[in-house]
């Protein structure tokens, strides 16, 4: 099997992570006998500084011809004054555009060796197991006219949020086929007390839910799901909801994992799948060596299973970080309150390759006798 991936590192603790996920990639394809081509673009701050532009045609032209995209984060401080379509954040957006992905899915679980890092009780986190559905290509942050106006010396500046009944139809139908492979619920997530573009969101949700008759169906308030989320997550199967609920919702869901550093990424439905950790660029992180590699690892996995067909792998790899997160090895943001022996990215990307290798013996021993 050949696969061309383009790795797109970016800023900040991007290419740190990243590294870490591409190894681990190397090494499933070394066990397998694979041929996974990577080649490496720039994007973000990188790319502003290099070519003057933060998604450069090159990149772009390179996303456009490979199977997948492997992306670590984007932004850095010195880009935070720049109009927003010339920013780092902007070169991130274009390129979700361009592969045509709607749909990001962001699960957040609770591992049990480190359930100890999370300012949640154990008895309230402890089990959770949360697929966020996150409509990726509408909403405010595509949505038009946008842009700063003003007159008699003042600014207004404003932002259009839009979705079509299309747009929500696609999307919804993404979050009923997972939960049919899950737990069987969904619960949708709107402001339709306020809001039209929610009102048409649980209209659609609620008629598209009559040809999944075996899922079930509920409706939240992003303002009530932000509290039940923390406050009883485990009463979540599959979140399906609008792009920016789905971005504020998923650093959230984060604390029922213990970090940031632990969330992965899949955006399907377009012409290339896209695959990032769902953290930024830490620039309060960067360049120590200290940054928690799993998302990135982890969105690796997904990349196998949603662009590669390879479901066998992706849990490997899932099974791997587990083995390492019950071995006690921990990047200080997972450190506090489990117990166990710190380690660096690079440290966790490569005792998550060993385990990989020996889960693939292990099968392979069983498969012989
Ligand atoms: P952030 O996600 O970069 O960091 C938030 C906090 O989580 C920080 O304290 C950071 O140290 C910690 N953290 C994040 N990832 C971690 C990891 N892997 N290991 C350990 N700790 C980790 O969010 P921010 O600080 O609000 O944003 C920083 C920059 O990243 C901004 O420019 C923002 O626009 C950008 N950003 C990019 C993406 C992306 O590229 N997909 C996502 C979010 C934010
Ligand atoms: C994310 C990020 C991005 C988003 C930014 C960097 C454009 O926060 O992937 O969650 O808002 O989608
Ligand atoms: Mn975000």
């Amino acid at each position: 099997m050949r696969f061309k991936v383009t790795v797109l590192p970016g800023d900040g603790i991007g290419p740190e992570v990243t590294s870490e996920a591409v190894r681990v990639l190397q090494t499933v394809a070394a066990i397998h006998g694979y041929r996974f081509d990577f080649e490496e673009h720039a994007i973000g701050g990188g790319a502003i500084r290099e070519f003057g532009s933060p998604l450069p045609t090159k990149t772009l032209d390179a996303c456009l011809a490979s199977d997948a995209v492997l992306l670590g984060a984007v932004g850095a401080p010195e880009y935070d004054r720049l109009p927003p379509n010339q920013r780092p954040e902007a070169g991130l957006l274009l390129l979700r555009r361009a592969l045509g992905g709607y749909a990001n899915l962001r699960p957040a679980v609770s591992y049990a060796p480190i359930a100890g890092c999370s300012p949640l009780r154990p008895e309230v986190s402890g089990g959770a197991d949360i697929l966020i559905v996150r409509e990726l290509l509408g909403g405010l942050y595509f949505g038009e006219p946008r842009g700063f106006t003003g007159s008699n010396g003042t600014t207004v500046a404003s932002n259009t949020m839009s979705y079509s009944v299309e747009e929500i139809e696609r999307i919804a139908r993404v979050a009923f086929e997972a939960a049919r492979k899950r737990r069987g619920k969904v619960t949708s997530v709107d402001k339709a007390n306020v809001l039209e573009t929610s009102q048409l969101w649980r209209q659609t949700v609620t008629r598209i839910s009559r040809d999944y008759p075996d899922v079930t169906l509920d409706h939240l308030y992003v303002d009530a799901c932000a509290m039940h989320l923390i406050a009883n997550p485990r009463r979540f199967d599959v979140v399906l909801t609008e792009n920016l609920f789905g971005d504020i919702l998923s650093d959230e869901a984060a604390v029922i994992s213990g970090s940031l550093g632990m969330l992965a990424s899949a955006t399907i439905g377009g012409d290339v799948g896209l695959y990032e950790p769902v953290h930024g660029s830490a620039p309060d992180i960067a360049g120590q060596g200290i940054a928690n590699p799993c998302g990135a690892i982890a969105s690796a996995a997904m990349m196998l299973r949603h662009s590669g067909g390879l479901e066998q792998e992706a849990c490997d790899i899932e099974l791997a970080i587990e083995h390492v997160l019950e071995a006690g090895y921990r990047t200080p943001d997972i450190a506090a309150g489990t117990g166990g022996y710190l380690a660096s990215t690079s440290e966790i990307g490569e005792l998550v390759c060993q385990a990989v290798t020996e889960i693939a013996d292990m099968r392979h021993a069983y498969h012989a006798v």
